[in-house]
């Protein structure tokens, strides 16, 4: 994507903020949907001070956030007062926990930290996970915010008692561009705090589990606006004083909106570091197996369901960096691991990709699985490990088609995102897979784009966030099922389904065994 494009709307642009992972992403989105300019900046820091752990530094999300919309405002050549409102989006569930000076108290525990099983099994003895399920939509996961809390009250009780706010990822870095402590209902929805169905704060499990309401944010709708910049906020990254901030939403609702996934019925695929499957729905549908997550939407009224694949892209990527993508022949990298793909036949030939590289969420939800190439044979290729795993990660995503066939949640159109949607082989293998046509957008921008459109939305631009999407998100192409090829995959994941249950119980010995 050209980092500038010329802006010929002369109307009102607005900004979105994602703070991710590995950086933070600064988008300039016009109100025809075009994108006018962006800015990156890397994130310094991801700890891992033990197996399994994942912190990352709060201020270091400040200092990128404000360095991308400075480079994003640059490559724009606009001036600060034509933003109209800034909108955010961030990865869920980490603990930003800040004391009465609002210093950061010790690094943030984030989404993907597995540290928490102990005060996940406490939860749901707590509750029963019924009637956690009843309360929150969901079942206690090492993942959620909550589990993190109770980690640090239990390990670190001297760090917890100087707690006076707890605040998720882009919330923290909204609190240092206004100076006002919110939050949005899509993104809280991951906190296991949220009772997701009345979209509130849940006061049963606040009592329960001894968390002071007085810590959490104040809760908005994603599009309202919820505060303005500060003065230190405008030093900071270059926009002006009073410039309006919406609540946004938590990555993968923002992500959502982007690509238009905002009615019941239309369904995204995304395929990322992780996999997720993505539905929106007209009210809160429950998995009673708590195998999906069950969110508020980033669209009052509105709520979703997802499945979570914990390494799907992240699955590609471990086999090139171990067997190598191929002579260089100016292809990048994962261009040229699936055109060797293509030369293996549908099914590769028996080789199956089990892709539980880091545990798994859906439908297992089992921190202790691992990952497991099965039925290879001598005559195996490179170019059957690969379509392997590109075929092992769209059987994973089909998992979360299968629940939401047991819910009924409904399927009428598949939407491809992420690195899942580029390479040709495997929107074919994804179409095949799920058994339905995918479509294929003409620009899929991710969760700073869904923010900038909800910054949109709350100030004026659309009316609506589904009058946002009808105009700012087209299809560029449908990829249709292969009658053969389709045939070969549903036996496959038959077979596929299998393996989960076979290796159980080697993951649950390899896990006590670490343990010991
Ligand atoms: C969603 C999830 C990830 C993180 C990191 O449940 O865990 O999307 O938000 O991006």
């Amino acid at each position: 994507m050209p980092n500038k494009v010329a802006y010929q709307g002369g109307r009102i642009p607005t900004l979105g903020i994602d703070v991710g992972t590995s950086g933070t992403r600064a988008v300039i989105v016009g109100d025809d949907g075009a994108v006018l300019a962006s800015g990156t900046e890397e994130h310094a820091n991801f700890a891992s001070p033990q197996p399994g752990w994942a912190e990352q530094d709060p201020r270091d999300w400040w200092r990128a956030a404000a360095l991308a919309v400075q480079k994003a405002l640059k490559a724009s050549g606009l001036k600060a007062d034509s933003v109209a409102a800034v909108g955010f989006s961030g990865q869920m569930h980490g603990a930003v926990l800040l004391d009465e000076k609002d210093e950061v108290i010790r690094p943030a525990l984030i989404w993907c930290d597995q540290r928490t099983e102990a005060q996940s099994r406490e939860l749901e003895r707590t509750f029963g996970l019924d009637r956690l399920i009843q309360l929150t939509s969901n079942p206690p996961l090492t993942n959620f915010t909550l589990t993190k809390l109770l980690w640090v009250r239990e390990h670190e009780p001297e760090s917890w008692q100087r707690v006076r706010k707890i605040m998720l990822p882009k919330d923290y870095v909204r609190l240092r561009l206004t100076g006002e402590s919110a939050s949005d209902v899509a993104d809280a929805s991951g906190t296991l705090m949220l009772d997701v169905a009345h979209r509130t704060w849940s006061l049963e499990v606040l009592s329960k589990t001894g968390i002071d309401l007085k810590l959490l944010p104040k809760l908005f709708e994603s599009q309202e606006v919820c505060g303005r910049l500060s003065g230190a906020g405008a030093t900071a990254t270059g926009l002006c004083v009073g410039t309006q901030v919406v609540a946004g939403a938590g990555d993968q609702a923002a992500g959502a909106v982007g690509m238009g996934i905002t009615r019941a019925g239309v369904v995204s695929a995304t395929i990322g570091t992780s996999g997720v499957v993505f539905a929106a729905t007209d009210r809160p549908s429950l998995d009673p197996k708590g195998r999906l997550h069950t969110f508020c939407h980033a669209i009052p009224g509105r709520w979703h369901v997802m499945g979570v694949t914990q390494a799907a892209g992240l699955s590609l990527r471990w086999l090139r960096d171990r067997i190598g993508a191929g002579a260089d022949d100016g292809r990048e990298p994962y261009e040229r691991m699936s055109a060797e793909a293509a030369a293996a036949p549908a099914g590769s030939e028996g080789a199956f990709w089990a892709p539980y590289l880091m545990g798994e969420r859906t439908p297992h939800l089992d921190p202790s699985a691992r990952a497991a190439f099965v039925g290879l044979s001598a005559s195996h290729t490179r170019a059957h490990l690969i379509r392997a795993v590109l075929e092992g990660v769209a059987y994973s995503l089909k998992d979360t088609f299968s629940i939401f066939g047991e819910i009924h949640v409904p399927v009428e159109r598949i939407r491809l995102g992420g690195g899942g949607a580029r390479s040709p082989l495997w929107q074919q293998i994804q179409a095949d897979v799920y058994g339905h046509e995918v479509e294929i957008l003409k620009a899929e921008e991710g969760a700073a784009y869904g923010a900038a459109i909800l910054a949109g939305v709350g100030s004026g631009c659309w009316k609506s966030v589904d009058e946002a999407c009808d105009a700012v998100v087209s299809i560029a192409k449908r990829v249709s099922t292969n009658k053969e090829a389709g045939a070969t995959m549903q036996r496959g994941y038959e077979t596929y389904r299998r393996i989960y249950p076979a290796l159980h119980s080697i993951f649950a010995e390899n896990q006590s065994a670490s343990a010991d």
